[in-house]
């Protein structure tokens, strides 16, 4: 279909579906409220003291590294996997419905938070989960501010270009295994597209095409980084292999509903009334 001919939702601008055509990524500063994303800030603490296999610690077993499928254990992040300012512009980007394959909440903590190597999001669903096509998103929400200091993610503009790079399967440098690039593939590919880094202030919303090579280093500073990633999947494309946890690659293949756009002050406001 050619640009600007679309069938589910216009929420983004001609420029916008071509930026993420020929670069690979969109961002979108201030999509939601500094209120909106304290909602979700009020309930880390609740799930990262939590003691599941859901819940990934780093190396040091203390610091919550990623908290897989929050949104299914936590009404807050239920209600922000099925927001309308995610899942609008994705349907319009992936052109139909959509499902949730992956949902995780990156802590990247404070001191603690250790490296995401070099690698692309769909090599590893293709290889572990037989995904058919490259036809799903990563959608990253800020609920902290992204700065230079605190681990802020690095994209590799245009890579998306690429398919699937060969990569392979490092079990050694942090505490969750990963399909990761070589050193020469990302010296080619920055050559060839440059390197970005995101930053902006809690409610940024970052869409990146699923084979568009990312990383992020290690945070060293006083301040968390957390981040909500939601990789979402055109129905069609689901996965056809469930070999991984159902925590870390989905089976439910329903279609997204959203919720109403408000959805977040008011869990907020419910819960002050309760307390
Ligand atoms: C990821 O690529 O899945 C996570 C990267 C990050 O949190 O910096
Ligand atoms: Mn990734």
């Amino acid at each position: 279909m050619p640009l600007g001919m679309k069938e589910y939702g216009n929420m983004l601008t001609k420029d916008q579906l071509q930026q993420f055509d020929e670069l690979g990524y969109i961002f979108l500063p201030n999509t939601f409220s500094r209120a909106e994303m304290n909602v979700l800030g009020h309930e880390l603490p609740g799930v990262f003291a939590q003691r599941r296999p859901e819940v990934w610690r780093e190396k040091n077993d203390e610091s919550v590294r990623t908290a897989f499928a929050a949104h299914h254990y936590n009404e807050a992040f239920r209600l922000l996997a099925h927001h309308p300012r995610m899942i609008q512009p994705t349907m319009e980007l992936l052109d139909g419905p959509v499902y949730i394959h992956q949902f995780k909440v990156n802590a990247k903590a404070a001191f603690d938070g250790d490296v995401w190597q070099w690698h692309q999001d769909y090599g590893t669903w293709a290889r572990d989960d037989l995904m058919p096509e490259p036809r799903a998103m990563n959608i990253a929400v800020f609920v902290d501010e992204v700065t230079e200091f605190n681990g802020p993610l690095m994209l590799i503009p245009k890579s998306h270009k690429s398919g699937v790079l060969e990569a392979g399967h490092d079990l050694a440098t942090t505490s969750y295994p990963l399909w990761t690039l070589d050193k020469a593939t990302v010296t080619r590919l920055v050559e060839e597209g440059g390197l970005v880094a995101p930053k902006g202030p809690p409610g940024s919303l970052l869409m990146f095409h699923c084979n568009l090579v990312h990383a992020s280093p290690g945070n060293i500073s006083p301040w968390s980084r957390t981040i909500v990633y939601i990789s979402a999947c055109h129905v069609d494309n689901h996965i056809r292999r469930f070999q991984r946890e159902e925590w870390i690659a989905h089976r439910d293949f329903t279609p997204l509903e959203c919720e109403a756009d408000d959805c977040l002050i008011a869990y907020g406001q419910r819960m002050q009334s309760a307390s």
